[in-house]
């Protein structure tokens, strides 16, 4: 198989938000937060993710895509590859650093406003939210900031793995390395830590520490007895991979 990394360009955007569904299918937070699979409305929940990447391409976010050159086979044969060359294999959203002492820009300032306006005109559109929990997604919420106020102690901030998403049918064939290559490589020139978070124990956990990560913390979502469990990982080089920079 054959794919190159590109930044996520608008054209991007709808086989992007596929490529994430597919991946995120069997997610255990999208299973504890979309809880009634019956409510699920998956247009609801594509026009949620493509406003996200807007805000994301309007925010000069890092966010790349893996796009299928050809579907030869290196690893894995055509048949099991069926999908077209250009369709998008996997995405990988990171957030730059952002310095908890400053505000964040008015770019992003006015995006968050636009971002909360076009999911009014969503939950307008059709009539709801698609059968995401809302009780559950505000915990998710308040789970994750307690454990970034308690983990995030660099005073420069983060560069936060938002989302990383790889379809199924190309999963342990270097993508998401590839995918993910970019902004940790930039990471380790600036000396500078990356973090993220897996509701996925098996197999991420050790994917994740192939990357350079160390599972740091485990954050549990309660809801009643419905407990989803989420992974918060940390990568800090304190040997940079690039010595001339320093
Ligand atoms: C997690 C995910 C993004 C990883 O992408 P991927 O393309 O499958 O990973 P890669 O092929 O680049 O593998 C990276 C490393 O992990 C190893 N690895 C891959 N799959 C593995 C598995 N199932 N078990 C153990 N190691 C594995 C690879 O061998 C490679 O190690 P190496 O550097 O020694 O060669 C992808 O599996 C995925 O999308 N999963 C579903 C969605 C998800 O859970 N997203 C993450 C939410 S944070």
């Amino acid at each position: 198989m054959s794919i190159e990394i590109l930044p996520l360009a608008q054209a991007d955007i709808p086989g992007a938000v596929e490529c994430v569904q597919q991946a995120f299918a069997d997610d255990p937070y999208f299973r504890w937060a979309f809880d009634d699979p019956s409510k699920f409305n998956v247009e609801r929940n594509a026009a949620s993710l493509a406003a996200h990447f807007q805000y994301g391409i309007n925010c000069g976010c890092p966010i790349s895509v893996a796009k299928l050159t050809r579907a030869a086979s290196d690893d894995k044969s055509d048949a099991e590859i069926r999908l077209p060359p250009g369709s998008v294999v996997g995405v990988a959203w990171w957030y730059s650093p952002q310095a908890p002492s400053k505000p964040p820009s008015w770019t992003v300032w006015a995006q968050d406003w636009i971002l909360s306006f076009r999911q009014l005109m969503n939950n307008i559109m059709f009539l709801g939210r698609g059968g995401l929990n809302l009780h559950r997604y505000k915990i998710w919420k308040n789970v994750q900031q307690s454990a970034h106020d308690l983990i995030w102690q660099d005073p420069r901030g983060y560069y936060f793995c938002n989302v990383v998403g790889v379809s199924a049918q190309a999963r342990g064939m270097g993508v998401g390395k590839k995918l993910m290559g970019d902004v940790i490589d930039r990471a380790d020139r600036e000396n500078m830590p990356c973090y993220l978070e897996s509701s996925k124990g098996y197999p991420n956990v050790r994917i994740y520490e192939k990357m350079g990560f160390e599972l740091i913390k485990e954050i549990e979502c309660v809801d009643g007895g419905d407990v989803c469990k989420v992974r918060a990982k940390e990568k800090s080089r304190i040997i940079p991979k690039y010595p001339w920079t320093m």
